[in-house]
């Protein structure tokens, strides 16, 4: 019973019912799809990776999978479970008899974990397949655990395990070595976008590109991260996301201005540089994203003078690439350095009482020294003074 003025979650209402829906674990799927076509079904999965990358998805998906019966009620376990069938549906809405779900986070005990394999020797009632899905598996207690563990070890053929965990290091060896590992990868920035437009295309929701690139960048490879920015920016938008939304919804700097930034402390112009700082931060951009920013922009023009096909990247932007271009001559002994004097100003701007002023010294500390020669450009020049004194 939906209310229609209830707004749904994005990441709720987008959460994939097909494989083929399932963005950026191409090597999972394929796999999963040479297992099933060749009958070899592993009594036991696990699924790791980052927060929101699919894990809890594809255990459902898997469920459905291997249940499915088909439109006629006649097929068998298919990477293309039709969606139609009394198993995909009931699995779908959450309520097969066969499929459990568990969340270990709330069910950590011992004797919860005995009371949910005690149902483990019964047939199933209505699938092909018991499935066990233990979400959060790493949150198991050391007893439950062993009780796992020793079904594990001879599951009866009529039972399938599938664990998810974001945090595989703390799930026992002896638990490890009994699943098949499937690591689920982070979404890149284009995966990201591609879900992006595929949502908002649904939604009827238009959006400037450079807003679903910040967007897409702040998630980290998280789709589920990236949805729920998603649904922020909506409502401060009022029916579009722009760029400026994005930007201050997300705390985000003005990357023209943070290049401009770049540039003043690359030609060693303090004052201007700390004039870009405050206008940036007038803007609503906190000092750790400015540092944070100027970072990323180091790496980025490091990476292009070494690799110069870089700069052609579907993930670089055009504000980037011109940027890029433009501030291309800086030499990459200078650009490590700067990236040092940045990276130990992250630590010193979480300890400094007052952050904006921390970040104010760190730039003019490294706008300072960017501008002298570096240490190669002074050696040249003593040599050219050695050999030719009168010069
Ligand atoms: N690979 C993906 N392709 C498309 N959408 C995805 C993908 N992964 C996650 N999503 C979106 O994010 C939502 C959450 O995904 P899911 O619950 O499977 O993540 P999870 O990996 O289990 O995360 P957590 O570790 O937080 O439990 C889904 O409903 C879907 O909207
Ligand atoms: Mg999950
Ligand atoms: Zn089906």
């Amino acid at each position: 019973m939906e209310d229609k003025t209830q707004y749904i979650a994005l990441a709720r209402k987008y959460r994939p019912q097909k494989f083929e829906d399932l963005l950026g674990q191409d090597a999972l799927v394929q796999t999963l799809t040479n297992a099933i076509q060749n009958n070899r079904l592993h009594h036991a999965y696990i699924l790791t990776g980052i927060r929101g990358v699919g894990k809890t998805t594809t255990a459902r998906l898997i469920a459905r999978a291997i249940n499915c019966i088909g439109e006629d009620g006649k097929g068998g376990p298919t990477i293309h479970p039709c969606g139609v069938c009394e198993n995909c549906q009931a699995i779908a809405a959450d309520r097969h008899i066969d499929v459990i779900e568990l969340d270990a986070a709330s069910k950590t005990s011992v004797d919860d974990m005995r009371e949910i394999l005690d149902g483990i020797r019964y047939k199933p009632t209505n699938a092909r397949y018991k499935v066990y899905i233990i979400d959060e598996v790493h949150m198991l207690s050391k007893s439950a655990f062993n009780a796992l563990l020793k079904t594990l070890e001879e599951p009866p053929a009529h039972v399938k395990f599938i664990f998810a965990t974001t945090e595989i290091r703390k799930v026992p060896v002896t638990i490890l070595s009994r699943c098949q590992r499937f690591d689920l990868e982070r979404l890149s920035i284009e995966t990201l976008m591609t879900l992006f437009h595929k949502v908002l295309t649904a939604e009827k929701i238009t959006a400037d590109e450079e807003a679903l690139r910040l967007v897409a960048r702040a998630a980290d490879g998280s789709a589920r991260d990236g949805l729920s920015m998603l649904d922020q920016a909506i409502v401060l938008g009022d029916g579009s996301i722009s760029t400026t939304t994005v930007k201050s919804m997300l705390g985000l700097t003005d990357r023209q201005q943070t290049f401009d930034l770049y540039e003043a402390i690359l030609s060693g112009d303090v004052s201007a540089a700390l004039q870009h700082i405050q206008q940036q931060y007038t803007s609503g951009a906190t000092p750790s994203v400015i540092l944070q920013d100027l970072i990323d922009i180091t790496h980025l023009l490091a990476k292009v003078k070494i690799v110069p096909d870089f700069i052609n990247d579907p993930t670089v932007s055009e504000t980037d690439r011109l940027n890029c271009q433009k501030l291309n001559a800086a030499p990459i002994g200078i650009l490590s350095k700067i990236w040092q004097m940045l990276i130990k100003g992250l630590s010193e701007i979480t300890y400094a009482p007052v952050q904006i002023d921390a970040l104010e010294m760190i730039v003019m500390r490294i706008a300072y020294s960017a501008a002298l020669p570096s240490p190669a450009d002074l050696l040249k020049e003593l040599k050219k003074k050695i050999n030719n004194p009168d010069a």
